[in-house]
């Protein structure tokens, strides 16, 4: 399978003008690939640098030096105007957050249905697609035509989830999708994130639960301080053992 993504000495500093214009490492020179189909989770302590990874993968931030080359766009992502990226999110590229943006006053299941909307999908067959997701997220049918804003976090976590699954992007970057779901629920996203991403999607997953990496993961990014240790083989981290913070 042919490379997806490659991101060659990807680093992002933070000036902290309240502290004395001190400068906060987030990721460290950071170089891997990423090959189409693959599902390469990210994992690492609190701060290791896995959001801010992700942020700069969909450039959310804008590295501070490094390279990532998206190679269906054949475009450095780190370094490329943001009307080219706002393109590629527009049609191949998904993103998750950690922490939910605040949602506007729109039922659930139109949340879901936007991307497909602007992906030109007729708004039956969007809020077809996005009532499916929900019902495979386990979120109950009541909720489907309220607004996110009042729901509890693991119910926003699932119509995040389902928004950014929707529009079956080429490649998928998620925040840690299943950390505020109960074992249950975090069950059913599991199963509907391995049945969605088949060979046709590419996915970078930042996840903290090792069971959950075990289960979906092809290969394993560990970061630590800002600095990629290594990436392997998920049979390989299987067999490490060691606790993932
Ligand atoms: N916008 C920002 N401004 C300043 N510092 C930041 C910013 N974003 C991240 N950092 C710093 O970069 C480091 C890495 O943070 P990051 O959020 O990437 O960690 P993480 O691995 O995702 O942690 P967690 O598991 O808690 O989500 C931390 O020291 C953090 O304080
Ligand atoms: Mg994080």
């Amino acid at each position: 399978m042919t490379d997806v993504l490659t991101v060659e000495g990807l680093t992002k500093t933070f000036d902290m003008h309240a502290l004395g214009d001190k400068q906060v490492v987030g990721l460290d020179d950071v170089s891997f690939t990423v090959r189409g189909g693959e599902f390469l989770a990210v994992v690492g302590e609190s701060g290791s640098g896995k959001s801010s990874l992700l942020k700069c993968l969909y450039r959310t931030y804008e590295p501070t030096a490094g390279s990532t080359v998206y190679h269906p766009a054949d475009v450095d992502l780190a370094t490329c105007d943001d009307r080219t990226v706002m393109a590629i999110r527009n049609s191949t590229l998904g993103y998750a957050s950690q922490f939910l943006d605040e949602i506007p006053r729109v039922p659930a299941v139109d949340v879901v249905a936007r991307p497909l909307l602007e992906r030109g999908v007729s708004a039956a067959d969007a809020r077809e697609r996005a009532r499916e997701l929900l019902d495979a997220l386990g979120l109950p049918e009541e909720l489907w035509e309220a607004y996110p804003a009042t729901f509890s976090g693991g119910e926003r976590q699932r119509v995040n989830l389902a928004q950014a699954l929707a529009p079956e992007p080429e490649l998928l970057l998620l925040d840690e999708p299943t950390s505020a779901l109960d074992p249950e629920t975090r069950t059913a996203a599991i199963e509907l994130l391995s049945e969605s991403t088949d060979a046709e999607t590419t996915v970078v997953g930042v996840f903290h639960d090792r069971d959950v990496v075990e289960r979906v993961a092809d290969r394993v990014a560990v970061l630590d301080g800002g600095e990629l240790q290594r990436v392997v083989p998920v049979e390989a981290f299987a067999e490490e053992g060691e606790v993932v913070a």
